[in-house]
């Protein structure tokens, strides 16, 4: 009888030191693991979200209101600030394309196409759209920071007055050269009511 009770009792010992061990062995391999493998998602995680959102939102420019300015815009000065531009471009109908493409006709033009098969970058071809007045003037200002990755390696112009007389260039460098649209009403008003500019009859 004393035999079986002292098997009983080294048994039920046993059983619970193996038991422990199990346990203890489980804790390990579940702590050793975890602990280096979080923060470093979390931290990874984090990091994304903030910078994306901060740098999403670059400074605005007000825009000029072209139906004014390019009136004025002195078309000779901006020839002549266009030959910062001639060591990559040419501008003249049938122009050879040279670092950058040929930019005849470039106002209201599709961006990033056509241009005797110049190889644009695919920033310039992925941000699509047109070349109005506008985005030409955000584009000169700053070429890599207005499309980040295109091969426009050039710093830009900061003087508004440069960049309006060299877009009115521009805007000559074509056959039809495009439309200049109505002064904003706030500026237009009292002065010349009558002077809207007649349609050109053809024939
Ligand atoms: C160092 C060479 C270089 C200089 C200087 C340069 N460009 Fe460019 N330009 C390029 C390249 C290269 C591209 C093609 C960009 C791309 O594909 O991302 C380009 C593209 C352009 C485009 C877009 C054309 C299109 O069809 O989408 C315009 C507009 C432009 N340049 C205007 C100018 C003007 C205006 C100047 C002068 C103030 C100038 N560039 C100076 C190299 C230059």
């Amino acid at each position: 009888m004393d035999s079986w009770e002292w098997n009983k009792i080294i048994g039920a010992v046993l059983g619970t030191l193996i038991f422990v061990m199990v346990i203890r062995i489980a804790a390990d391999a579940i702590y050793d693991v975890e602990p280096p493998a979080k923060p470093g998602y979390v931290v990874e995680g984090v990091a994304e979200e903030s910078t994306g959102g901060a740098e999403a939102a670059p400074k605005e420019e007000v825009m000029p209101d072209w139906g004014t300015v390019l009136a004025k815009a002195d078309v000779d000065a901006g020839k002549k600030i266009s030959q910062k531009c001639e060591q990559c471009h040419t501008f003249e109908k049938g122009g050879p394309n040279k670092i950058g493409p040929d930019l005849w006709s470039i106002v209201d033009s599709p961006r990033g196409e056509g241009r005797g098969g110049f190889d644009f970058s695919a920033a310039m071809k992925k941000k699509g759209g047109t070349w109005t007045y506008d985005e030409l003037f955000k584009f000169i200002k700053s070429p890599g920071a207005y499309i980040p990755g295109t091969k426009m390696s050039f710093a830009g112009i900061r003087s508004e007055q440069q960049r309006i007389d060299l877009i009115a260039y521009l805007r000559t460098e074509a056959d039809s050269p495009a439309p200049i649209p109505p002064p904003k009403p706030a500026e237009a008003a009292p002065e010349k009511p009558a002077e809207t500019p007649a349609p050109d009859h053809k024939g």
